[in-house]
């Protein structure tokens, strides 16, 4: 990268993202330009989530949501599911020690008995064993997708609706809310894409209702802490209205 060096002193810590998302595009295209194996560039893209977690932490951010493997990443050749679920069980044994030093808890999200068992297991022990941690809350998203996650949800307040216990009436916003994974997670605040690509791919579509979108053409392995900060200054010039006038929010 040819941007200049960022000095994470120009960040107005009381102004920080309560809760950041990050779509971590670009392993492949990483790789493929060193002609490496894809594989080799999920495992760089890991450098860059233990660096981002660890950045993320010291600065206090509360939330940290990684989209780490989609619904749709199914489809992907067997070699490089099987690889990647590998990555995603290695790194979470390896790095538990890590966050619980560092009073990070993981919490899951998505379609998790779909993963093999033995990733599963490692899954489970991280969350475990950093279940009683109170600074930044790691949210993994695997076999995740917004569609599935709203899907449930509404089959889930059918159910209620059709055993007597809710009216249609009484379906508001947040009995959508309280059916989606991210229940008593707030949402997000800003959402990166690294990669390139300026698309949210099934990703939080509704928590990221008012998020701020930031995308950057940084492939994931390379997006370094300058990366990170540089996204959070710019989050913190925008002015953020949500329907109101700059006026009112001003005033406010
Ligand atoms: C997208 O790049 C990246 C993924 C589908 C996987 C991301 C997963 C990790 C970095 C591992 C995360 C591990 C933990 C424990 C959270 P791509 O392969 O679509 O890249 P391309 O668009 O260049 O092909």
């Amino acid at each position: 990268m040819n941007d200049p060096k960022i000095n994470p002193d120009s960040i107005d810590m009381t102004r920080l993202p309560v809760h950041v998302a990050i779509i971590m595009d670009g392993n492949g295209r990483w790789a493929r330009q060193r002609s490496m194996v894809r594989s080799e560039g999920h495992a760089e893209g890991v450098n860059s989530v233990n660096r981002i977690t660890r950045l993320a932490s010291d600065l206090g951010i509360r939330y940290l949501t990684l989209y780490a493997f989609s619904t749709e990443n199914w489809k992907r050749p067997q070699a490089e599911v099987d690889t990647l679920m590998h990555l995603i069980g290695w790194t979470i044994r390896k790095e538990t020690p890590d966050l619980v030093k560092n009073n990070v808890k993981i919490h899951l999200l998505g379609e998790i008995e779909r993963l093999p068992e033995q990733v599963r297991n490692d899954l489970e022990a991280g969350r475990e064993a950093t279940r009683h941690c109170t600074g930044l809350n790691l949210n993994i998203c695997l076999s995740y997708s917004s569609r599935w996650e709203i899907t449930n949800a509404m089959r889930k307040i059918a159910e209620k609706v059709k055993t007597g216990t809710l009216s249609p009436e009484q379906i508001t916003e947040s009995t959508i809310s309280d059916e989606l994974s991210t229940v008593n997670i707030p949402d997000p605040d800003l959402l990166i894409r690294t990669g390139g690509e300026h698309r949210i791919s099934n990703f939080l579509l509704w928590q990221c209702a008012y998020s701020e979108l930031y995308f950057t053409p940084v492939l994931w392995p390379d997006f370094d802490n300058d990366c990170f900060i540089r996204a959070l200054l710019d989050y913190q010039n925008r002015e953020r209205r949500f329907g109101m006038t700059s006026d009112q929010v001003k005033q406010n």
